[in-house]
């Protein structure tokens, strides 16, 4: 199975954007973590910023809404080109109707899940999204450790994609390691969320490490 690497932009210097997406470019998509200091306790950025991210990328925007009231804004990191969109089903009002509002604007609508919310009601629901994201750590904070007891989650999501053929993508994000992404890829998962592991060193022997990894 070809996997995905995406390296969060969470772990990168803030003061130098575009040195650090060039550290990066052998990467599949950069993991854009948008938080809100309400639904989560921290702040990064917001569409100002992801835009001028999006111009200086050669490669796709992955953005990953941690906001309060993702039915209001998501849709404008859509607009600005984002290749997928994904918010949270803790937050949004109503996820069917937003996923799909982001589906018609271009980008791939993806919903996430923290740690201790269940998947099942989700698992009708996979034709209206294109990823799910398992969170492998509470939202919030890079450089935590991977939550194992997620993994379950993934196996139900690797279930209900294979017998419905859909081209759903399985997101894990937190925690991934060269160790931990064994785990994630052997429990279902086929995209890499990766901060501290991809950015402390030479990110492009840590992807190309976490790729192997992954692809074993
Ligand atoms: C955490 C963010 C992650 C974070 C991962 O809330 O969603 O994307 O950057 O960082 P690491 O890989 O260091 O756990
Ligand atoms: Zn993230």
């Amino acid at each position: 199975m070809s996997v995905r690497i995406n390296p969060s932009i969470l772990a990168a210097d803030f003061a130098n954007f575009e040195r650090e997406l060039g550290r990066i470019a052998s990467a599949d998509l950069v993991h854009v973590d948008i938080m809100d200091n309400h639904f989560v306790p921290n702040l990064t950025f917001g569409l100002a910023m992801t835009e001028r991210l999006q111009e200086l990328s050669t490669i796709p925007l992955d953005v990953h809404l941690m906001i309060d009231d993702p039915d209001r804004w998501a849709p404008g990191y859509a607009e600005l080109g984002a290749y997928s969109v994904t918010f949270h089903a803790e937050a949004a009002k109503d996820a069917v109707s937003l996923a799909r509002r982001l589906r018609d604007i271009g980008a791939r609508a993806g919903i996430a899940l923290k740690p201790d919310t269940a998947v099942e009601p989700f698992l009708d629901l996979l034709p209206e999204f294109d990823q799910v994201l398992v969170m492998t750590v509470e939202p919030g904070f890079g450089g935590q450790s991977f939550i194992s007891s997620t993994m379950p989650k993934l196996g139900l999501l690797r279930e209900a994609v294979t017998k419905t053929g859909l081209d759903v993508w399985l997101q894990v994000d937190g925690g991934i390691t060269a160790d931990t992404i064994v785990i994630a890829a052997e429990a279902g998962a086929d995209t890499f969320v990766a901060g501290s592991s991809v950015f402390r060193g030479e990110p492009a022997d840590n992807i190309a490490t976490l790729r192997a990894a992954a692809e074993a």
